[in-house]
Parts: C-alpha cells; sequence; structure tokens
C-alpha cells in the first residue's frame, strides 16, 4: 500500500517566525515515516507581493535551512523550491479556468493583504489561492498541514477539485484534508492578542523569529503586550495576550495552556514571562544554531534542492500529463 501524500509550503518572504514554527513546520516532522512527504518552498506565492531579487534568493536558501533545522530530513521528504517545477503554474492556468470569481471573492487573505487599495492590487495575489490548490491537487496530495489561517484556501482547494472533477466526470484529483493541531493552530503577535503572528507586520517586536538570538528572544517576551490583571490565567476571550503566551508555552513544552496556568497561577506575570523566554531559549537555539551552519554552505543545499525537485517532478508529471488529457490538451 503507497503512504497517503502531504504537501504544504512556506513562502520564503523572510521573517520566519514561531506561528510558522509551531503552527506548521514542526507538524510535518512526525509525519515523515507515516506519509509520502512533499515540502516546498512557495517562492511562487511569494512573488505576489514585491520582493528584492536578491532577497528572494536568500530566504529561499534560509527557509530551506530552517526546514532541515527543525527535523525535516531531506532523505525522507522532497524539500523543492515551488518554481522549481513547472507543473505549479501550468496546472495553475488550468485551474483558474475553473474556478468563479465569486468563490476568490470570499477570500479574507485577500481582503486583508489588499487593503483599501484593490485596484492597485496584483492580479497574482487574487489569485494566489488557486495557485495553492495546483500546488496540492498536482501530487494527488491527501493531507496538508497547516495553521488555521489557511484553512478557508483549502476549503476552496476543495471546491475547485469537485469542480474539475464533475467538468470531466470522473473523481480525478482526490480532495485534500487540512491538518490543523489544535495546540498552536493560531500564534498571536507579541504586541497586539488580536492580530496573527505574521511575517509582514512592521514591528520587530511582533514575532519570535528563528534567527533571533537568545537575548532578542528574552527582550521581546519580556515586552510582550500583557494586561494589568494579577496572576497567570487561561481566558482567551477576556485575556488574550496572556492565554497567546501561555499557549506558547505548552505548545514548546506539548502541554496543554491549561496546565501550565494551573503551575503559574500564583506566579507574577514578570516571572512566567521569564520562565517562558527561558524554555523559548532551550527550544529554538539548537534550530539557530543548525540554520547558521546550513547557511554556510550555499553548494550543499542547493543540491538538495536540486534533488527533491526532480523527485517532485517524477510524481507531478504523470498526474499533469493526465490533466491535460482530461482537458483536451493534444500531447505532440
Ligand atoms: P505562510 O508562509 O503564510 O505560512 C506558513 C505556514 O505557517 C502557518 N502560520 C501560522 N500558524 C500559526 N500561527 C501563526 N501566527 C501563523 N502564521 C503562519 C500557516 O498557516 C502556514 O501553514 N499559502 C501558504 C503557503 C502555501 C501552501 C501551499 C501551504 C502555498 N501553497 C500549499 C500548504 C499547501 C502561506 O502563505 O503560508
Amino acid at each position: 500500500m503507497s503512504k497517503p501524500r502531504v504537501l504544504s509550503g512556506v513562502q520564503p518572504t523572510g521573517n520566519l517566525h514561531l506561528g510558522n514554527y509551531l503552527g506548521a513546520i514542526r507538524n510535518w516532522v512526525g509525519l515523515q515515516d507515516s506519509h509520502a512527504c512533499l515540502f516546498m518552498l512557495a517562492d511562487l506565492h511569494a512573488i505576489t507581493v514585491p520582493q528584492n531579487p536578491a532577497d528572494l534568493r536568500r530566504n529561499t536558501r534560509e527557509t530551506a535551512a530552517a526546514y532541515i533545522a527543525c527535523g525535516i530530513d531531506p532523505k525522507k521528504s522532497a524539500i523543492f523550491p515551488q518554481s522549481a517545477v513547472t507543473m505549479h503554474s501550468e496546472l495553475a492556468w488550468i485551474l483558474n479556468c475553473h474556478t468563479p470569481l465569486g468563490w476568490l471573492n470570499r477570500m479574507t487573505q485577500f481582503k486583508e493583504k489588499s487593503g483599501k487599495n484593490k485596484e492597485n492590487a496584483p492580479l497574482g495575489l487574487y489569485a494566489y489561492p488557486v495557485l495553492m490548490a495546483a500546488d496540492i491537487l498536482g501530487y494527488h496530495a491527501t493531507h496538508v498541514p497547516v495553521g488555521e489561517d489557511q484553512k478557508q484556501h483549502l476549503e476552496l482547494a476543495r471546491d475547485i477539485a469537485g469542480a474539475f472533477n464533475r467538468a470531466y466526470g470522473e473523481e480525478f484529483f482526490p480532495l485534500p484534508e487540512p491538518l490543523i493541531l489544535p495546540t498552536a493552530a493560531r500564534i498571536m503577535s507579541l504586541r497586539d492578542g488580536s492580530k496573527k503572528m505574521s511575517k509582514s507586520d512592521p514591528s520587530d517586536y511582533s514575532r519570535i523569529t528563528l534567527t533571533d538570538d537568545a537575548d532578542a528572544i528574552a527582550k521581546k517576551i519580556r515586552k510582550a503586550t500583557s494586561d494589568s490583571t494579577p496572576g497567570v490565567t487561561y481566558e482567551p476571550a477576556t485575556r488574550p495576550e496572556i492565554a497567546n503566551l501561555l499557549t506558547i508555552y505548552a505548545a514548546l513544552t506539548d502541554r496543554t495552556p491549561q496546565a501550565v496556568a494551573e503551575e503559574f497561577k500564583s506566579e507574577q506575570t514578570s516571572n512566567f514571562k521569564s520562565k517562558l523566554a527561558e524554555i523559548a531559549v532551550e527550544k529554538l537555539s539548537p534550530i539557530t544554531a543548525n540554520m547558521r551552519e546550513l547557511m554556510n554552505d550555499y553548494s550543499m543545499l542547493d543540491a538538495l534542492l536540486k534533488e527533491g525537485a526532480e523527485r517532485a517532478r517524477a510524481i507531478a508529471t504523470p498526474i499533469f500529463t493526465q490533466a491535460r488529457q482530461r482537458v483536451g490538451f493534444l500531447q505532440v
């Protein structure tokens, strides 16, 4: 029996943070034995907002280094830049032609990212979720481990698969399932408990990144917004900032936020923050050190990505050939 196929990815736009790690990458690690895994560097997605080419190249390698430092084994899983496998863009075009505008108009991420200036937003930003559907469907992947913010895009991928299958009268694309682990599905900004931690937040203090050193981590946690209520309690509705810090602590130590709150209930917030900083440094510094070492050897990283792309292509090509045939393209 072949293993179920997993596909996921991160945009290589720099500032890889604790939300990306706890909400996504960390959860990929445990899937590598039971599933056939493909982990891409979503560079086609990255250019939906302006990128400096040199930074994009560096961030693509750095994101690959982060995958490996977090425990993705390139011998088990294919790690590759999305743009290296042309199927992604080609299948996206076919799927664009099967996706009603009404479905895309519902996507909240486009609304957030395009802001008030929709007329000037690039077409690629609007079509982004269709490319994401192509990423997944083009490998017949059935499981997609992501954070909660990608759930709507996954639902759209299922709808697009259904639309294609109906058009050609056959269950060609399997409907992919999101794998969202509840513990760290949504890590929030350290400055504002109502906003998710994000790579693009202008404040560096809003996130802990995988390249922060011990001092930066401790400082960011110390300065994290909290409230004036004494004691540490897990009450997400009324104390979102403390709840977020408890969630981070719990995710880093494989416990529940309630259990962590119980341990710190009679402590001052500042003591809890110091302990959280210690735990975060302990868990993240080996990853940071490993990433730094991997980034010293671009030729090794590039060779791994080339090999990953070859493995990805070998899976994608026969599926894409069949999709082309369904549509009616000549094979010349
Ligand atoms: P991206 O690069 O925004 O985020 C990468 C992964 O990190 C998760 N994530 C979070 N999880 C918890 N808390 C947060 N604050 C947080 N911020 C980000 C995201 O849910 C994601 O899993 N479109 C995708 C990349 C992509 C993709 C795909 C993913 C392109 N094609 C196909 C899966 C399958 C994105 O922009 O992720």
